[in-house]
């Protein structure tokens, strides 16, 4: 199964979460409560959808451009990966750069297992040391790549689910993390623009087989059975629009009719039309990256990208302090 990135082991927060932001005038409950084990299955199956182009996208352009990501940061570093690896991304990495160990770091023990062994196998040789932590949060790297210069891996366009306040809070505690010197390659998925339609974007959170919005639906499916809810799922559609003001592709649970469901013990009503705000997912220009990454203590060095700029790879290096002129 893909490992869904920017999960927390949820089980004690999920009810407080979700009441919460039920009784938000404007409803939300937070991405993270997708991945369940059917949301976690659903997510690998949207990897795969013609319409879904950030994967293999990225995969492309990491297949092209691994070796000058090598040529950049020399052989010998650690490669430290926030979120277990993916089958496909990580190995294109670890091929071309010569690393000296290979620390993925995630939340989920289960997923670290397998990953590790799964890279481990292909690797031999390579020192693979995983890391069990949440990568939202501050954590320290094991003692045997102290020494060793660092290289961050952040694939996937992630730090789009966070808002922007939020992601550069990650991207700076990543630095803390790696340390000076250090490097980070990471996926970020583009703005409409030029060669990029918005119907592209939203038809990659919209896709006609129905997958991102039985994605999306699950998360009622999902407060039925854990949270004791009795919402009936067929009042729900799936929405997804790009809010060009925001930047950003928002999904939403729109009720269909008017209707009244509970959860936990409190119960709930919802005026047709109303809805759930159930993820963001931030598109960037250029500048914004570059603004994103000086904002965090990191200086943008090269960027890929595919022959329809929807989608980049970035790399970037820890910037040196410097004193004001
Ligand atoms: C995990 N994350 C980068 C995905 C995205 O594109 O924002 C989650 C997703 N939501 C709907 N489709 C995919």
């Amino acid at each position: 199964m893909l490992k869904p990135l920017l999960v927390h082991d949820d089980s004690d927060d999920f009810a407080a979460a979700v009441l919460a932001g039920l009784s938000q005038p404007q409803k939300v409950i937070p991405a993270r409560f997708f991945y369940d084990h059917a949301g976690s299955e659903l997510f690998e199956a949207i990897t795969e959808l013609p319409e879904y182009y950030p994967t293999r996208t990225e995969i492309g352009i990491l297949t092209a451009h691994a070796a000058d990501i090598g040529t950049a940061v020399g052989p010998g570093r650690a490669v430290v990966e926030f979120g277990s690896g993916s089958s496909a991304k990580t190995p294109l990495l670890l091929r071309a750069i010569a690393p000296a160990a290979y620390v993925p770091v995630d939340i989920s023990a289960e997923f670290l297992q397998q990953s590790a062994a799964a890279l481990a196998a292909d690797f031999p040789g390579l020192t693979v040391l995983p890391v069990a932590a949440d990568f939202t949060q501050r954590f320290r790297l094991p003692q045997g790549v102290a020494a060793m210069p660092k290289l961050g891996f952040f694939p996937g366009s992630t730090l789009g689910n966070l808002a922007p306040m939020a992601a550069v809070d990650l991207l700076r505690s990543f630095g803390d993390v790696l340390g000076p010197e250090s490097w980070l390659v990471i996926g970020l998925d583009l703005a409409p623009g030029a060669t990029k339609s918005r119907e592209t974007l939203e038809a990659a959170y919209d896709d006609a087989q129905g997958v991102t919005a039985a994605f999306n639906l699950n998360l009622l499916t999902r407060i039925n059975r854990e949270l004791d809810g009795d919402i009936a799922c067929d009042d729900f559609a799936h929405r997804a629009v790009w809010n060009a003001d925001l930047g950003r592709i928002e999904m939403h649970l729109v009720a269909l009719r008017d209707t009244v469901f509970g959860v936990a013990g409190t119960y709930f009503n919802m005026a047709a039309g109303e809805t759930i705000h159930t993820e963001n997912s931030y598109k960037w220009t250029l500048p914004e990256a570059r603004l994103v990454a000086r904002a965090s203590g990191w200086e943008p060095v090269a960027g890929w990208f595919d022959a329809g700029a929807r989608f980049t790879v970035q790399l970037w290096q820890m910037a040196t302090v410097q004193m004001a002129p």
